[in-house]
Parts: structure tokens; sequence; C-alpha cells
């Protein structure tokens, strides 16, 4: 069995070290549970997990889907689990390896697709190509609504300085409603797509996830110490809506110097989940 996954260097919007120091909630058992329920993953099913990132969900998946007997072979004999890794952009399926048409029982994608604005349609050509026929794809990603509020925050910065938000924000957000018809558009059949509410406490702060998420692409423009500025100033337009402490319970505010108890960051992730399946020859 084999579990390729498919990363396009050149739309590295988040660096790995930033991404796991910040953003681990994006893979946290809890967070990919609704996902891999839906995914079910059978034992000796060919699974492709498009978009690995830094690999924890991907390893996640071979585990589940590894018959017994080899995995116990494998852990046995001091194996990696045998994931193998592929780099392409998975809004074209020519820029894949050729090898890779037709060979998977599922297609399984989570936290990516949002990041292929550039071209949506060409990921659900790509996960037909990859689909046997008949085959399924499980996907969650942000959907419409996902980080509201500092998402606005940030056109509000880059509008208040001259610049085109829109050119510089790397997001696509659709509704359930859009996404299944673009899906039927490619000649998938959808099911189950729908909005996910999930306010999501941060790992670090909404500095940190600005800088994992929006220095490589709002803020890709500027020097270190202009974006940094600029990030700040995003983190202070959100504090009332995003941040709490024990300090200053209900306020919204940052506390004074000195202040004692716990305080945190949040950000209303908005989940578009679903599965669709290719064909049937
Ligand atoms: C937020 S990370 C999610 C990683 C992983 N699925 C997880 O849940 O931790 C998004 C991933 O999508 C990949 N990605 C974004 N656009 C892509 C594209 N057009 N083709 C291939 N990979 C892409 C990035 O390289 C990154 O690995």
């Amino acid at each position: 069995m084999t579990s390729p996954t498919a990363a396009q260097p050149a739309l590295a919007n988040h660096t790995s070290q930033n991404y796991n120091e910040h953003a681990s909630f994006v893979y946290s058992d809890k967070n990919t549970a609704p996902i891999l329920r839906l995914l079910n993953a059978q034992s000796g099913e060919s699974i492709v997990d498009l978009g690995c990132g830094t690999g924890q969900l991907t390893e996640k998946i071979k585990a589940l889907s590894w018959p017994d007997a080899q995995l116990s072979f494998a852990r046995e004999n001091g194996n990696a689990l045998g994931i193998e890794y592929t780099r392409g952009d998975i809004q074209d399926y020519r820029t894949l390896d050729a090898s890779l048409e037709g060979r998977f029982d599922a297609v399984f994608s989570s936290a990516t697709f949002h990041w292929c604005k550039a071209n949506p349609g060409g990921v659900v050509e790509t996960i037909k190509w990859l689909l046997k026929p008949g085959g399924r794809a499980v996907f969650e990603f942000g959907g419409f609504q996902n980080t509201v509020g500092v998402r606005g925050a940030l056109h509000d910065c880059l509008r208040r300085r001259g610049y085109d938000p829109a050119k510089a924000d790397p997001w696509y957000f659709p509704t359930a409603e859009q996404y299944s018809a673009l899906l039927q558009l490619h000649g998938m059949s959808p099911s189950d797509v729908e909005l996910h509410q999930r306010p999501t406490p941060l790992t670090t702060d909404l500095f940190g996830w600005l800088k994992t998420f929006a220095r490589r692409t709002f803020f890709a423009e500027f020097s270190d110490l202009e974006a940094n500025s600029m990030m700040e100033e995003v983190v202070e337009s959100c504090r009332p809506d995003n941040y709490w402490c024990d300090a200053m319970p209900g306020l919204g505010i940052k506390p004074p110097v000195g202040a004692t108890g716990n305080e945190g960051w949040n950000v209303h992730y908005v989940r578009l989940r679903g599965s669709a399946t290719a064909p049937s020859c």
C-alpha cells in the first residue's frame, strides 16, 4: 500500500517550524477525529493524503489502513511506516507522477483545499484522476466565514495602506452549496458536504498564528519590521473578540502589567467537511 502526499514548494505558505510551534491544533486528535471517522479507513486500502504538511496526520491514516499483520511485522523490524511522499501541485494533476493515475481507493485531505484559490476545480480533477472507478474522496478545509474577524482585520490593515487585500488573500472559503456544485460540475457525486463551526483555542497566540499563516501571504511584500508592526495592529484589532484572560473576565482587553491568571486566544474556524464519489467507470 502506498500513501503518497502531494506538496508544492512554491506554495509553501508556512514553514514547518512555525506550523508545528503555532498550529499543531490543525492535526490534533480532537480536531481530526470527525474527518477520520468519515474516512473510515479499512485495512489494506490504498489512500492518498493531499497536502501532508508535516506528516503527523498522514502517519495516522497509514496506521489505520495497514493490514494488522504487516503493521506488526514492520514495527517488530523497526521499519518506519513506509509512507511514499511525492511533490506536485494538486491543482494540476499533470504535475504529479503519471503512475499515480487511478491507483487509490480513497483520497483524503485535511486543511489544504482552502489554499488552492487559483484553481479549485483543478483540485477536483486531480481527485478524480487519482481515484479508482467508484473511489471516494473525504475532505475537510476552511469553509465560508472561516477565521471570521481575523480575515476582515487583515483586509482592513492592508486597505488602510493602499494595498488591494483581495490580491494578497490566499484563501478560498466556499459555502457547502458552492463546493457541492463544483464537485458535481467535475463529475463527482457529493455527500454530507456541510459547514461545521469550530471555535479553536490557539496553540500559542494570535501573533504566532499570523506569523505562520499571514506573514508569507498577506504580508509577503513587506520587510520584517513592517510586517511585524502590521501583525501587531491586527492582533489589537482582534483582541476584543478573540482574546480572553482570567484577570479581566469577559472584557477582551489586555490585563494590566503584573496581573495573574490564565489567558488565551481563540480563532473561529468554520470547517467544510464532506465526501464525494468518483464515477464507477
Ligand atoms: C495547513 S497545511 C495542512 C497539512 C496537513 N494536512 C495537516 O492536517 O496537518 C496545508 C498543506 O497543503 C499544502 N498545499 C497547499 N497548496 C497546495 C497545492 N496547490 N498543491 C499541493 N499541496 C498544497 C501545503 O504545502 C501544506 O503542506
